[in-house]
């Protein structure tokens, strides 16, 4: 099973895609993960995206395309896009990436939310920075403050969602990711679904999907 997932910045794709691909699975690919970790042991890569990340702006096509085609590779069992494509050049990548190697996308699920509440989600969200587990103020709080009730880390948050910077992000979504809803809309794998449910809510409606489709590839 290939999937993409779409939405704006704090729509859920993370906490969707960590439920997804464990229940079955599958591979996840968060070009934002990828990133950040790169960024997190100063490697080359880590250097050349990190002004990009940490203002809210998209890193260059080329690249993010690169790393996304080199995870392809080792997905016999599927994979789930988190954050990838982004632009309509980097769907146009993965299309050509896809035919080469005969496989298809199944499903795209675009996690629709409305922008106070990303705004709202965005700013209460913080991360353990020993295990990366994520935690938000008012949905999912840690049991002691600052803590991460896995690991025991340090909670923190991350450098782009502080207010001006998600500003800039949700402008850079508006101008060169969003158009991909459209582009995807005209396929019969593409679905719709609402982010503002409690997160058990929304990975229960995009199992459903998910099992649909598959059901309906066996027949
Ligand atoms: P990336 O990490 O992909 O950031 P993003 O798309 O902006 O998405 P987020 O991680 O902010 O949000 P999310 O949708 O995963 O929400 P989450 O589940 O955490 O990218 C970061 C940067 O990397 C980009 O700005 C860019 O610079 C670069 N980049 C990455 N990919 C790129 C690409 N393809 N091309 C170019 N550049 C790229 O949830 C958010 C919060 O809400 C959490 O606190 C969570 O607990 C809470 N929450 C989640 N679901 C619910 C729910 N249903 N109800 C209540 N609370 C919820």
């Amino acid at each position: 099973m290939n999937i993409i997932l779409l939405g704006c910045p704090g729509a859920g794709k993370g906490t969707q895609s960590k439920i997804l691909t464990s229940r079955y699975q599958i591979t996840h690919i968060s070009t934002g993960d990828i990133f950040r970790e790169e960024m997190a042991h100063s490697t080359e890569m880590g250097k050349k995206v990190s002004q990009y990340v940490k203002s809210g702006r998209l890193v260059p096509d080329a690249l993010v395309s690169e790393v996304v085609a080199s995870r392809l590779q080792n997905c016999s069992k599927g994979f789930l896009l988190d954050g990838f494509p982004r632009t309509l050049e980097q769907a146009q990548v993965l299309d050509a990436f896809l035919s080469k190697s005969n496989q298809t996308i199944d499903v795209v699920v675009y996690l629709n939310l409305k922008e106070e509440e990303v705004i709202r989600r965005l700013s209460a969200r913080r991360q353990c920075s020993g295990c990366g587990e994520v935690y938000n103020l008012e949905t999912r709080i840690p049991r002691v403050p600052d803590t991460c009730d896995s690991c025991g880390g340090k909670l923190t948050q991350r450098e782009d969602d502080m207010p001006e910077t998600i500003k800039k992000r949700l402008m850079v979504y508006a101008d060169l990711t969003d158009p991909l809803v459209a582009y995807y809309k005209v396929n019969q794998v593409f679905y719709e679904v609402d982010a503002a449910d409690p997160p058990e809510e929304v990975s229960a409606s995009i199992s459903k999907i998910i099992d649909e489709m598959a059901a309906k590839a066996k027949s």
